[in-house]
């Protein structure tokens, strides 16, 4: 087979057949294709689509790419979450340890931020020495002892996913369903999960932008999940805006730990969306009979500090300083923090979420080149909802950025990215249903 002919039938609408995946997910992740000539493919795939059966095909293949872990010998049932990436979304970071704390392990393994959406393993570096590097034997000890691990996809589960995910973030190819589908099914397929709670993001923050593409993408995700005999459930949530009001990588760290003290200043639609989450999560499990059963079990979790207990058990076990946790003041701080102000007064009318994550990334929170560092001190905070008044001169915006520089260029960006107008508009919706 040859990688020009394969190139050159995607970029004319044809349909590739199986070997043709097979073999190509084979030689790109044995180094035997260069990545110029894998982006082309993910550009002509991006442009062009890939029918269900080709999808599916990709998936299997990126599954069969690697070893697929089998934590059976530890757990009698593996329940998982993945969301499609967003802006301000610490989902993880809350859920997992509110799971935990209802008897319910979880061994998850997570990503890295991709283009302007952030990656769990990102936000948890922020903790210092937290590391997400764990040999399988250690997943296996740390979710038998204490019911929770956070790990990075190890090399050897699905590592086309992983080569072809970080050429995909620099390659301008990210929001593509094809790619996203297969990329988070093949991982949780090779995790060995038996039921999966899929969190797709719709809006201006997502890769998604429409509800309608969001169903067919969650569509097609529950169909692997289905094919492959895991239960699969897809919730399809709004990215309109940031969830939460944090966005970056410390900064979310901060309001995932306001979420488990259940301190005050939790954002509402942000707890809203770990409960959801979380309930399908333990429902799946078996261990609540209903959504409302398994949403005051986990109210309970946080409110008895159970599940921050879990939290800081994992973030010990892997190494992290816990002193961060006890104490979030001590998580890394930016250089220069200032507020922007809102130029007019009005109504909130629209967010270009979009926007607002790549000047996170461009304040040094995400990353341009496949080896940029990330800070883990820069971001933003942003109280204010869609619908929401605001006066001339109020802060919109909080911007942590690592120097006054940093600091315009992203208050020029987030100027631009949230519409304020004289006439009020709802509030958005924060859930456009369930696919199950
Ligand atoms: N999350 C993933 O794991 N992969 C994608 O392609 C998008 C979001």
């Amino acid at each position: 087979m040859n990688i020009v002919e394969i190139i050159s039938k995607k970029r004319d609408k044809q349909e590739l057949t199986a070997e043709e995946i097979n073999w190509f997910i084979q030689a790109y992740t044995a180094g035997d294709i260069a990545d110029y000539q894998a982006s082309a493919l993910l550009m002509a795939i991006y442009i062009n689509g890939m029918n269900r059966r080709e999808t599916v095909d990709l998936t299997l293949a990126m599954v069969a790419s690697g070893e697929t872990l089998d934590l059976h010998d530890t757990l009698d049932f593996i329940v998982d979450k993945h969301s499609s990436g967003g802006v301000g979304d610490k989902t993880t970071l809350v859920v997992l340890p509110l799971v935990a704390a209802c008897g319910v392990p979880v061994a998850k393994m997570s990503g890295r931020g991709l283009g302007y959406s952030g990656g769990t393993l990102d936000k948890m570096e922020a903790i210092s020495g937290w590391t997400p590097n764990l040999p399988i034997n250690k997943i296996k000890s740390q979710v038998a002892e204490i019911g929770l691990v956070l790990a990075g996809q190890t090399a050897s589960l699905a590592p086309a996913d992983g080569k072809l995910y970080a050429l995909r973030d620099v390659t301008a190819t990210v929001g593509c369903m094809p790619l996203i589908a297969s990329s988070i099914m093949s991982k949780k397929l090779a995790a060995g999960s038996d039921a999966i709670v899929l969190d797709v993001k719709i809006g201006s923050g997502a890769f998604i932008k429409t509800v309608e593409d969001g169903q067919t993408l969650a569509r097609i995700m529950v169909n692997i999940g289905k094919d492959a005999g895991r239960k699969t459930v897809a919730v399809l949530s709004d990215m309109n805006q940031p969830l939460g009001h944090a966005a970056g990588n410390g900064l979310e760290v901060y309001e995932a730990i306001q979420a488990l003290t259940n301190d005050p200043a939790t954002p509402a639609d942000f707890w809203n969306h770990c409960l959801k989450i979380g309930s399908y999560m333990l429902v799946l499990a078996g261990r609540a009979d209903g959504l409302s059963a398994a949403e005051k079990l986990l109210q309970d979790a946080r409110d008895d500090g159970s599940a921050f207990e879990k939290f800081k058990q994992m973030v010990a076990a892997q190494s992290g300083d816990l002193t961060m946790v006890d104490d979030p003041s001590k998580l890394p701080k930016a250089g220069f923090i200032a507020d922007v102000l809102a130029e007019t007064s009005g109504f909130i009318q629209a967010v270009d979420t979009e926007k607002l994550g790549y000047a996170v990334v461009f304040l040094g929170g995400g990353r341009v080149q496949k080896t940029d560092q990330i800070d883990p001190s820069v971001g933003f905070v942003m109280p204010v909802k869609v619908g929401e008044p605001i006066s001339a001169g109020e802060p919109l915006v909080t911007v942590h950025a690592a120097d006054q520089a940093g600091f315009e260029r992203a208050k020029q960006s987030i100027l631009e990215s949230i519409q304020i107008g004289g006439e009020k508009v709802a509030s958005l919706p924060h859930f456009y249903g369930v696919i199950e």
